[in-house]
């Protein structure tokens, strides 16, 4: 693989499809090998459209949108950073020879949908996981959550970071769990996933990088394992390594392994697993960076993003865990655009703190805005920075701009 100058004729061109906080940091990577980026994503000023060289906004899932604009840019490599995507035309693109699909065309038709990487896992893999049953309707979803058992969950097949998720605790809740279901799935199909619960002691994300070796072969390395705790199928913070029984660990790394070689191609992957004692189930996995690896930012020689973009372009990865750390949640707290962020002096006093804040154009209640990392001797010294850190920042609607005088603080602009 030879590497080229950007906006030259013998650029390396990746575009890449979704351009959140994850494909950002991607971008800003890429960028520092000289990669010619083009963002796409539904709206503008995305954050990894505010790094990259160019961008357009389509609906990603218009299959004749997404081959048009990839025939008038002619990437070398598609890197997906959601899954919301006409991942069959994306099978077309790849088919046809007009570009990689990172990792594959076909991991990405798998992941999008959890019945597509469930069977695979359970059924194919013969991978450890929860008890499960899909439904179409609402007597369906009855009678597989009487078979998986109660607690359970009930999840869209097509949905992501929680949405129309439902803890299901008794026979009576079923119905109320279908009709939300309904109601935030991605795509007009109802079908759903109920899983039994699985009662782990924690829960980790396995990032996992299929690379080439100096030979060229492909090769899979595993970082430390990232511990995180979820609020309503979201991440709220994570810290890396999470302590891990020698025999829990190397099933950990068998599944992880498994399951990326049978989705194939390069790149890293979050590989989300369950664990009590030296037991595991494989959950789910992400084929790009993932939320919860954040915490390399702070922790890994190489973060989850440069070793994407080098993974992608054929370069050797790193995967050498430098000091333990943790990430923490900026959340929007309001629905507002053009937000400001307060605090942000007193997050990075915390020793050992730094955040991010990715530039998205408009806050909701329940959106990730920015994250805070920190260092620490050990994890829960990190976990105690990041959350310090991440409560100094408040999100506030406001239109005071940035003293543009020296040596001053911030100072109201029409003083009455
Ligand atoms: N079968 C289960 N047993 C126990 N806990 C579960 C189960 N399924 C989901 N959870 C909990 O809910 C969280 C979110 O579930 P899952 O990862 O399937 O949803 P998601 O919408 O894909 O979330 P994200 O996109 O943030 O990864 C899990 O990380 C776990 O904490
Ligand atoms: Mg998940």
């Amino acid at each position: 693989m030879k590497l080229g100058t950007p906006l030259a004729p013998n650029a390396v061109k990746v575009m890449l499809l979704g351009c959140g906080e994850l494909g950002k940091e991607v971008v800003i990577e890429l960028q520092r090998l000289g990669v010619e980026v083009i963002g796409v994503d539904r709206y503008a000023n995305a954050p990894a459209m505010q790094v990259a060289h160019r961008s357009h906004v389509i609906q990603m899932t218009d299959a004749s949108a997404l081959r048009a604009l990839v025939e008038a840019e002619r990437p070398h490599l598609i890197v997906p950073e959601i899954e919301a995507i006409a991942t069959d035309e994306l099978a077309r693109i790849e088919a046809d020879g007009l570009a990689t699909v990172i990792p594959t065309a076909r991991a990405t038709q798998l992941t999008m949908n959890r019945e597509g990487i469930r069977r695979l896992a359970a059924e194919e893999l013969g991978l450890p996981t929860s008890p499960y049953a899909f439904a179409t309707s609402q007597a369906e979803l009855e009678a597989g959550a009487a078979a998986v058992g109660f607690p359970c969950f009930v999840k869209p097949v097509m949905s992501s970071s929680g949405k129309g998720q439902s803890y299901v605790e008794t026979p009576f809740d079923v119905a109320a769990a279908w009709e939300y279901a309904l109601s935030a799935g991605r795509v007009a199909e109802a079908k759903v996933i109920v899983e039994g619960r699985i009662t782990f002691d924690y829960e980790i994300t396995l990032l996992t990088v299929r690379s080439l070796d100096a030979a060229g072969n492909i090769q899979t390395s595993f970082c430390a394992p990232v511990g995180h705790r979820q609020v309503k199928g979201d991440y709220v913070e994570s810290w890396q390594p999470q302590a891990m029984s020698p025999l829990a660990l190397e099933r950990a790394r068998d599944m992880a392994g498994k399951v990326t070689a049978a989705l194939g191609g390069r790149g890293l992957f979050g590989v989300e697993l369950f664990v009590k004692g030296d037991d595991v189930w494989f959950s789910e996995v992400s084929p790009r960076p993932h939320d919860t690896g954040l915490v390399t930012l702070a922790t890994q020689t190489f973060s989850e993003f440069a070793l994407h973009a080098r993974a992608i372009l054929g370069l050797p990865v790193d995967v050498t865990l430098e000091r333990p750390g943790a990430s923490a949640v900026i959340y929007g707290g309001m629905d507002a655009t053009g937000v400001g962020f307060e605090g942000v002096a007193q997050a990075l006093s915390v020793p050992g703190a730094d955040i991010r804040l990715f530039g998205k154009p408009e806050a909701f209640e329940r959106r990730r805005m920015g994250v805070a990392i920190a260092r620490g001797d050990d994890t829960d010294e990190a976990r105690a920075r990041a959350t310090e850190a991440a409560g100094k920042v408040r999100v506030v609607k406001s239109s005071d701009s940035f003293s543009r005088k020296a040596g001053e603080g911030s100072r109201k602009r029409h003083i009455p």
